[in-house]
């Protein structure tokens, strides 16, 4: 059944790797509640993600999560006109949690749903809080299992400008915080600890790949500094582990930002925005926020927590979609390897 309410009201949930969350999103762009039950605590005894017993706490946690959702927002069930859901990528068994429970609702209350992809979701985030972006703009999306160069043509249209080749933006600053030995999640420790070193202190291999300007590299700046780490430790070196982390976000902040405004400039858009859990990272706003100035680019970022993990982007990106009659059946699965504009 499709409700007619004047407003749309979407709840949406999101489980793809260590969040439990859900939230209701009003017309797109309102958000009425956004619930985040993170794992990370629980994570950071194995240094990382652990799928299964990610899973598991999706299982305890969603149906709370929900309920806090659906009540801060002052809704019920009921005054639903569809839900949303993340169905891939990410962990398949967390995202089983999400999109089983997502049927369900959809089943019992005869309520649209909507399937959503992740990244998609990440874009997204932008739509919260600058009222005015409109596509097309280029999306840099850095996440950590993501980093994706992306022009939004349209709502849902996207057309993938380059990716990384080997690790992860977010992947590379949880390896090299778990070597200076600051623990999980990485980044934002990275991020914290480069405030207080030099970053001009070593000048770490920027990558470039051949003939794909756009497109990604972070292992070689992984391996240097682990390379710098262990001559250190060989010889008896003291490691000045803020130097080391400040010197490599900028290596890594630096060659985000020189792909994005070459972007920029070769395909003439004028709005960039970031998104991602490492579009979070304070160095890479401030260089990227200057860049753009400094290249007339208007520049869209997400606040901190719609960067990270959170359903109230994947309502957004939902929102969209149903008013573009995507719907999905009770045979939607959960897609690990779900890729950005597939459907
Ligand atoms: O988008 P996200 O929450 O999950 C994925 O979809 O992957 O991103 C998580 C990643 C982790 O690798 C984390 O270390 C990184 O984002 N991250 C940061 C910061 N905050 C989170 N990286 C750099 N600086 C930060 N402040
Ligand atoms: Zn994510």
């Amino acid at each position: 059944m499709e409700k007619k309410n004047e407003d749309v009201l979407i709840l949406a949930i999101e489980s793809s790797c260590d969040e439990t969350a859900a939230s209701v999103v009003k017309n797109g762009r309102t958000i009425l509640s956004n619930i985040i039950s993170s794992q990370i605590e629980l994570h950071k005894l194995y240094g990382g993600v652990v799928p299964e017993i990610a899973s598991r706490k999706h299982i305890e946690k969603i149906n709370q999560v929900i309920e806090e959702a659906l009540k801060e927002a002052d809704v019920t069930l009921d005054d639903l006109d569809a839900i949303g859901v993340t169905y891939g990528p990410g962990l398949v068994g967390a995202l089983l949690v999400g999109v089983a429970e997502a049927k369900a609702i959809s089943f019992a209350k005869d309520i649209p749903l909507v399937g959503v992809h992740h990244i998609e979701g990440h874009i997204s985030a932008n739509y919260i809080e600058h009222p005015d972006l409109e596509p097309p703009f280029l999306c840099l999306v850095v996440s950590g299992g993501h980093t994706h160069l992306v022009i939004v043509k349209d709502y849902g249209e996207f057309e993938i400008l380059g990716r990384t080749r080997d690790d992860a933006a977010g992947e590379a600053f949880d390896k090299v915080a778990r070597a200076i030995g600051l623990g999980y999640p990485g980044g934002p420790k990275i991020d914290r600890l480069s405030k207080e070193g030099n970053a001009y202190a070593f000048d770490f291999p920027k990558a470039k790949v051949d003939e794909a300007p756009y497109d990604f590299s972070f292992s070689g700046v992984k391996s240097a500094v682990l390379n710098h780490l262990n001559k250190c430790r060989m010889q008896g070196e003291e490691i000045v582990a803020a130097d080391v982390a400040a010197s490599f976000q900028r290596c890594v902040v630096e060659v985000l930002v020189e792909h994005a405004i070459a972007a920029a400039k070769d395909y003439k858009i004028d709005k960039l925005a970031i998104a991602g859990g490492v579009a979070s990272n304070s160095g890479l706003r401030t260089a990227m926020e200057e860049a753009c100035r400094k290249h007339n680019i208007g520049f869209y970022h997400p606040s901190p927590i719609f960067c990270t993990d959170n359903a109230a982007m994947i309502g957004v990106a939902a929102y969209y979609e149903y008013q573009k009659g995507t719907r999905h059946g009770l045979d939607l699965n959960a897609i690990p390897n779900l890729r950005l504009g597939e459907r």
